[in-house]
């Protein structure tokens, strides 16, 4: 790698920093590897607050791990209970923005109350440790206190994005089997209702639940079905402010999030408390450097694991200023998020490259209209970051001041694992640096042999680390599988990278059937399951596309049955079909009808030929097992007419 490229922490970020040279660095990886028990032990004791200690630092039985077993402990306690007894109590915990403009500040002594007060209806309800509620809400904060008063009874939640349809939501309430469902009657973006409950109702149409607690956020009038749906300030009034935090066990399921996988059925992740807790906590002064002065903004939604892990669990657990912004980034025009940057203070500012692209095209005199003098440090995540987008966030955006810090991570490993530490490791646009102390990532090849430096191969964790899924919900053979059984002794990611010659981790994209959309997962048999439960769609495959802004877009291959001709209102539907089946953000970008699919000659649809088409315009790779080889040729010349 070039020198020039090399950007090298400032003198003055560094001397103030959490971690301040390489050398701290690598002997904190050191530690780690030769006294991983030493090492973990440590943190715990530094970083969270225990009812009762753990007899046992971690025990491995592969492919099942289990940290800090024994232990007693509550992620509400330590998001806000612990913070209570020092100057942080009147400090604000949640700075939020709704989008037509409100504003509200919630100090950690405030935030403890509404959480506490939540928690008791959820008990007045009949929640109790061990059971299970789905929380589906715009970004208001009382999102954040479903999940504290949730985490704070032991009742492991499952937050569903709001831009997830009815279909997709009811599939998730049932995998969770959940009695309770959180949600809100809508949620503003764009200037328009998000209608979450009237999607809640449609989900509950074949499923039942006993109840739905529901906030009221934008006023409008939604019905409400007489002994399952309750208000939630009705219920709150009878309730009182104090609620114990329950002490729970290291390895509590604190959370289940479901993301894509290869195949058509998302998988439900499923989240210890301790362990995420503790990388999660850590990774905010590990990689943001935070400071009690600090104002933390991550953009991500409360529904993607981002959210729970930067905007809820992460900064709170550190005593952060957390600012929240419900609604779309260019309303009501694109200054919108440079303008929040600006009169909320924010010094540390978490987002993704689709965002900065979004932006960087508006042009720079949106971010040039506003003081951003305070931000202090960026960063980016879910996707690797171009050349491009880099340059413009870290000049235009953070002045040439402010280090970016590229984390790679992904819902199943719970916090970052490979990023710098932006006070020691100098920085390489579009690379994620070096892995986090306690990470041993590789890159190796399918039997587990590491590549030499500067080839690609798949990416691997070796060892298990405390944030680590523990399993997927009622599938514990399909975790074994995807995770564990690819490559020998190893933590499979899914991703391909190559690491350059100073041993820097270079994130090149998925090997399997995920895309990334705008740094959303999704798979590819998802979006194909949805359309071929289309009455007029015959047979159906995606794959992804690349796109300027969203990174990859969604392009579907449809055949249609018998009698079904191909038309411009035929392609609408069948993105309107998709957004009904799973959500708005996986319509495809572009459908493409055709007469066949290139197939194997054992019927396997052949995707990559189809990403050929769709990438290069032209098929160069084996071809030899295709069924029908016109095929190919006849959309490859399809696609060069148009
Ligand atoms: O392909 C990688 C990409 O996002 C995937 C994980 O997606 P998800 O579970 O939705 O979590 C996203 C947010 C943590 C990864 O397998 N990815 C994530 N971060 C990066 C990235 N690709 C490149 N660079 C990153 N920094």
């Amino acid at each position: 790698m070039a020198e020039q490229n090399l950007y090298p922490p400032s003198r003055e970020f560094a001397s103030r920093a959490h971690i301040q040279s390489l050398d701290e660095h690598r002997r904190l990886c050191d530690k780690a590897r030769q006294q991983p028990e030493e090492f973990w032990q440590e943190l715990a004791e530094r970083e969270l607050h225990w009812f009762e200690r753990w007899t046992k630092v971690f025990e491995w039985n592969p492919p099942f791990a289990q940290w800090f077993t024994g232990g007693k402990l509550n992620a509400s306690y330590n998001c806000l209970d612990r913070h209570l007894s020092g100057p942080r109590k009147d400090k604000p915990a949640i700075v939020w923005e709704g989008e037509p403009g409100e504003e509200r500040i919630i100090s950690y002594a405030e935030l403890h109350r509404m959480v506490c007060r939540f928690a008791n209806v959820l008990k007045g309800r009949g929640l109790k440790a061990g059971d299970r509620a789905v929380i589906y809400m715009p970004m208001v904060p009382e999102a954040a206190a479903a999940m504290l008063a949730c985490a704070r009874l032991g009742v492991t939640h499952s937050v569903v994005f709001g831009g997830f349809s009815a279909e997709a939501l009811k599939a998730r309430i049932e995998d969770m089997g959940a009695k309770t469902v959180i949600t809100a009657d809508g949620g503003w973006r764009r200037g328009k209702i998000v209608e979450l409950k009237a999607a809640v109702d449609e989900a509950l149409t074949e499923l039942e639940v006993r109840d739905v607690i529901v906030l009221r956020r934008t006023g409008h009038p939604v019905p409400m079905q007489a002994g399952r749906d309750y208000w939630w300030h009705e219920l709150e009034q009878s309730v009182d402010d104090g609620c114990p935090a329950e002490p729970l066990d290291s390895e509590h399921p604190l959370f289940v999030l479901y993301t894509s996988g290869t195949t058509g059925k998302p998988k439900g992740i499923v989240h210890a408390t301790a362990g995420y807790l503790l990388q999660t906590t850590l990774t905010m002064k590990w990689v943001f450097d935070l400071r009690d002065e600090d104002v933390f903004w991550c953009t991500a939604d409360i529904g993607w694991v981002t959210g729970h892990s930067y905007v809820v669990y992460g900064p709170l657990s550190a005593g952060a200023t957390v600012v929240m912004y419900e609604g779309a980034p260019d309303f009501p025009q694109f200054d919108r998020w440079w303008s929040i940057v600006e009169r909320r203070r924010v010094s540390i500012f978490y987002t993704s490259p689709t965002a900065i692209r979004a932006l960087l095209k508006q042009g720079d005199r949106w971010p040039e209209a506003h003081d951003l003098s305070s931000l202090r440090l960026l960063g980016s995540v879910g996707e690797p970051i171009n050349p491009a987008a880099w340059e413009w966030y870290y000049r235009v955006i953070g002045k040439g001041r402010c280090p970016i810090v590229d984390t790679w991570w992904q819902t199943e490993t719970g916090a970052i694992l490979i990023s710098a530490m932006p006070g020691a490791v100098p920085l390489k646009p579009g690379s994620a640096t070096l892995p986090l102390p306690g990470v041993e990532a590789e890159v190796v090849d399918l039997n587990g042999n590491p590549v030499p430096r500067g080839e690609k191969g798949f990416l691997v964790i070796r060892r298990p680390w405390p944030s680590m899924l523990r399993t997927i919900l009622n599938d514990p053979r399909r975790y074994e599988e995807q995770y564990w059984s690819r490559v020998r002794d190893s933590y499979f990611t899914g991703d391909a990278a190559r690491q350059d010659e100073d041993g820097y981790f270079w994130i090149l994209g998925r090997v399997d059937d995920v895309i990334n959309v705008s740094g959303h997962r999704l798979s590819t048999m998802e979006v194909e399951s949805a359309l071929v439960r289309h009455p007029a769609v015959a047979e159906a495959a995606v794959v992804g596309k690349p796109d300027e802004i969203t990174g990859q877009a969604v392009c579907a291959f449809v055949t249609l049955k018998a009698g079904r001709a191909d038309h411009d209102g035929l392609a609408a539907e069948l993105r309107q079909w998709v957004a009904h089946e799973i959500g708005s953000f996986a319509k495809p970008a572009e459908i493409r009808f055709t007469e066949a699919l290139p197939k194997t000659r054992s019927g396997k649809i052949m995707r990559r030929l189809l990403r050929e088409i769709v990438t290069s315009h032209a098929v160069t790779g084996d071809v030899t097992t295709l069924e029908d080889l016109s095929v190919v040729n006849r959309l490859a010349a399809q696609h060069d007419e148009e």
